[in-house]
């Protein structure tokens, strides 16, 4: 088997980074949940919800840089399989929120790969750190985006079922990953890091909506 070299390594994450930045590069595995949804929305509805489509898309990006650096430095050697599995369901997150944002004739966030810089440092960190802090950062990530995601199918207008199935299937999802980072020996991170995680988040959301 051939063995990598750090340039192959550093071309490999070089590609995963545009596969999860650029519009469009990233496929969804599973059909769009919204495919036989309807949704009527006035203008105003309409900006509000593409902002926390926007913010969810992010929140995607961010899970694949997280993956994608966790993987780099983790050694997950019972539970690759499982990661690579979420890793993948991720990519159908992002390419939903991506076809949402398109329908209601938006576009994803423009710090996109600032975001996806620091996650992708946070996750290789964390793979580091040993599996058991690393999946506990997995499932306290997943744990943190279940909320988002309640909180934001809170305010959708009853009448937009397209983002509801999508967000209701994304909240599924997560919390499925957080269970199995849980049950495969992650940890409860320490306050002060989850304190951390949520402030970086808040600025995330924050920004996100809007640019
Ligand atoms: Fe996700
Ligand atoms: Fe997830």
């Amino acid at each position: 088997m051939r063995q990598y070299t750090g340039l192959d390594h550093l071309i490999h994450s070089f590609d995963q980074a545009l596969r999860s930045l650029v519009p469009g590069a990233t496929t969804a595995q599973r059909e769009n949940p919204a495919a036989s949804k309807d949704s009527m929305l006035n203008v105003s509805d309409a900006r509000h919800i593409a902002g926390l489509m926007r913010v969810n898309h992010t929140g995607e990006v961010c899970a694949q840089a997280l993956y994608h650096g966790q993987a780099l430095t983790a050694k997950l050697p019972t539970v690759r399989k499982e990661m690579e599995q979420a890793a993948i369901e991720e990519q159908d997150h992002l390419a939903w929120c991506e076809d949402r944002l398109r329908e209601l004739d938006s576009h994803p966030s423009l710090l996109n790969p600032v975001w996806y810089t620091l996650s992708f440092g946070m996750g290789a960190l964390a793979g580091v750190m040993g599996d058991k802090y690393s999946l506990g950062f997995v499932a306290e990530t997943e744990r943190q985006v279940s909320l988002h995601l309640q909180d934001h199918l809170s305010q959708l207008p009853e009448q937009d079922e397209r983002s509801r199935e999508i967000l209701e299937q994304m909240n599924e999802d997560e919390l499925h990953h957080r269970h199995t980072a849980l049950e495969a020996g992650g940890v409860e991170l320490p306050g002060a890091v989850k304190l951390t995680m949520t402030a970086i988040s808040k600025v995330m959301t924050t920004t996100s909506y809007y640019i």
